[in-house]
């Protein structure tokens, strides 16, 4: 897979794009991620990239040319599958649409500002306007990152066997994991389930389905799902 991401401000992601997982799933040539400055796409001075909006309002916009001139420069040199605009006016994230993504061979992701991009970009360009949650952030560059990771963490064989049976919650949107725990077996008085101690495979497996069942009673509860 190949992902691109379009960005005012490239040096936020730079941490978290070179960091653990992904990191490690570009290493191994799973994927590939090419960040772009949006200033390098300014033909100007002071390599100006906002503007003040017409129709007045506080604030400034991301100007439209640089933008145009990426885009096209990178839907000229392939077939992107999804050209996802970060943005809390789109559609909310969730797991489905992280498996779905996770199969696409190229994608481009346009970080926005909130307030703060000229609309046409997202109407010439984008197919899809992803929002991660009714919050609104500075900018889509967290938006991205938390996008991104889903997706990669999918990719088979970025994570190994044990990462991979750790991490089935939510998978399928609505089950979640039942509680697990390491050594020592006692911390500040806090025993280690008895069960897991017992080497009793039969009655462990129980339990590990009994928890998982209450948890995912009660985080469909405390979420409002159903
Ligand atoms: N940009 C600003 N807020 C956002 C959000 N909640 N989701 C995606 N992109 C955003």
């Amino acid at each position: 897979m190949r992902i691109d991401i379009i960005s005012a401000v490239p040096d936020s992601l730079f941490s978290p794009l070179n960091t653990s997982i992904l990191k490690r799933a570009q290493d191994k040539k799973k994927v590939e991620i090419i960040v772009h400055n949006l200033r390098d796409y300014t033909h100007d001075k002071h390599k100006q990239i906002d503007d003040k909006p017409f129709g007045g309002g506080p604030g400034m916009l991301l100007k439209p040319e640089p933008f145009f001139e990426c885009i096209e420069k990178l839907i000229s040199e392939r077939r992107y599958d999804h050209i996802i605009f970060t943005s809390p006016k789109g559609v909310l994230y969730n797991q489905k649409m992280a498996n779905k993504l996770s199969l696409a061979d190229n994608l481009l992701m346009v970080c926005g500002h909130y307030k703060g991009i000229d609309d046409r970009v997202r109407e010439k360009f984008c197919t899809d306007e992803i929002s991660i949650g009714n919050y609104v952030l500075s900018g889509g560059e967290l938006a991205s990152l938390v996008i991104i990771d889903s997706i990669v963490r999918l990719i088979p064989g970025v994570l190994n066997d044990s990462e991979s049976a750790l991490n089935d919650s939510l998978m399928d949107g609505d089950f979640v994991e039942p509680p697990y725990y390491t050594r020592p077996a006692e911390i500040a008085g806090m025993k280690v389930p008895e069960v897991l101690l017992s080497g009793n495979e039969k009655k462990i497996k129980e339990w590990k389905e009994q928890q998982s069942k209450l948890l995912t009673e009660k985080w469909k509860k405390i979420n409002n799902l159903e």
